[in-house]
């Protein structure tokens, strides 16, 4: 967070898309929270729903009884997804909830299937198990973690197809027992096209494997539909994971909703019923709040926000690549979710990457220091927060809470032109000599 500018100054209170300082400045968050802020900082039908709740003296935690805001919480998701997604389960961490979809997948086909299928680029977690899912540039050292991983090419469903025919078990059948995709990579500002999703649903159905889409960070509404994949009609998955917004910027709560038929089949029974569970599943406050988060979603029309943010965003930053060709190499994004992969920069820095320690080898240093260099100054003399992914070809991130203005919009495109307009010579000195001296 230093090598950014943040994290010397302390924050005294945040609310929508700006962040208050303690000195009395104010920052615009065009951060969105990585995904947790679709309501903005402290929205007031969330503060209002937790309030309520506390005050009334509501129950958190008693597994025994019945809970109304559980049931509430399953039926208002079934209600919004498409096709026979109806029961759901609400761990606290989008990790979670990508276990919890892997274990149902796994316990569904009775342990005779072995084989998972993920993404070359892919996120999913940083747990044992969701981490040895995912395949990005974050996870560079190797835990240990599920057994009889196979990786395909992002959104290549010829070589997915290719895996699945190459994981024929002796008697003839599929080893595959689930596959995890994310219809809308938010790390790399990739997609699946519609046809190959297609595709992909249809292959899955032929084989019986679990079709898992992980929505944690594209969820409710940021990429303008409810879940990414429901642009597309006749896509479905088997299992769908969320979480972030669900929690409204404040509870940390997550989810995951499969096919009744999928969950009868994998733990209706005695035997089975407590195969997974968490302590914090549920729980009260979280689940109320999950509920009001929703409500939001729903009734300010949050898909409609997105689409909004995507008419000033995508044109804008469109603009300021076509200003600044020299440093912007492409610009990527959907909804409120975009990003710049920045280029340029003196070929030395590739030298000098060899010399600083930890990157040595580091094919994307050159990139890295150009981006935060840009980072840095919208930080500092602007007062705009933005961040890199560090997957893929770590563009620069903008990807705002969908309560932002378009005034706000505009403002923020004007501090990154005249940002890139000082010239990548002088933010990067600035950028290097201020880290020298730090
Ligand atoms: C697509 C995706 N899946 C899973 C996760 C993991 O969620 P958590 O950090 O809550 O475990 C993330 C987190 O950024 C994500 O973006």
């Amino acid at each position: 967070m230093t090598s950014f500018g943040f994290g010397r100054e302390l924050v005294d209170r945040a609310e929508g898309a700006w962040v208050y300082m303690r000195d009395g400045t104010r920052v615009l968050d065009l951060s969105g929270g990585v995904g947790v802020l679709n309501h903005g900082h402290n929205h007031p039908r969330i503060l209002a729903a937790r309030r309520r709740f506390a005050e009334a003296q509501r129950m958190e935690v008693h597994k025994a009884f019945f809970s109304p805001y559980l049931a509430a919480l399953s039926h208002n998701v079934a209600e919004l997804l498409p096709g026979d997604l109806s029961i759901s389960y609400f761990p606290n961490s989008g990790a979670e909830a990508n276990e919890g979809a892997v274990k149902m997948a796994y316990k569904y086909h009775g342990g005779k299937r072995n084989t998972i299928l993920r993404a070359d680029i892919s996120f999913h977690g940083k747990t044992l198990g969701a981490g040895s899912l995912t395949g990005s540039a974050e996870n560079n050292f190797r835990f240990p973690g599920l057994p009889n991983i196979v990786v395909y090419p992002y959104g290549d469903i010829a070589a997915l197809r290719a895996a699945v025919a190459a994981a024929r078990r002796e008697d003839g059948g599929c080893d595959v027992y689930a596959i995890m995709v994310e219809p809308y990579s938010a790390s790399s500002l990739r997609c699946w096209s519609e046809t190959a999703l297609r595709e992909l649903r249809e292959l899955c159905t032929a084989e019986d494997i679990v079709l898992i889409y992980d929505e944690v960070y594209t969820g409710w509404g940021k990429t303008g539909t409810l879940f990414y994949f429901m642009r597309h009609e006749g896509v479905t998955p088997d299992i769908l994971t969320y979480s972030k917004s669900l929690g409204g910027g404040k509870a940390s709560i997550s989810g995951y909703t499969a096919r009744e038929r999928l969950f009868r089949d994998s733990y209706d029974r005695l035997s089975d019923v407590i195969l997974h569970s968490t302590t914090y599943y549920g729980f009260g406050e979280e689940t109320a709040t999950a509920i009001e988060a929703v409500n939001v979603v729903v009734e300010e029309d949050f898909p409609g926000r997105a689409r909004d943010i995507e008419r000033v965003l995508a044109p804008g930053l469109e603009r300021i690549r076509q200003r600044h060709p020299d440093v912007v190499r492409e610009v990527a994004g959907v909804g409120s979710l975009h990003g710049l992969l920045l280029g340029g920069g003196p070929k030395i820095l590739d030298l000098a990457a060899k010399l600083v320690p930890g990157f040595s080898g580091d094919r994307q240093f050159r990139t890295k220091l150009v981006t935060l260099s840009v980072i840095a100054h919208l930080y500092r003399q602007h007062r705009i927060m933005t961040y890199y992914s560090p997957n893929a070809e770590n563009p620069l991130m903008v990807a705002p809470t969908l309560m932002i203005q378009k005034e706000e919009l505009e403002h923020f495109l004007e501090a990154l032109d005249a940002t890139l307009a000082k010239g990548l010579r002088r933010l990067l000195t600035s950028f290097v000599r201020e880290k020298v001296a730090s």
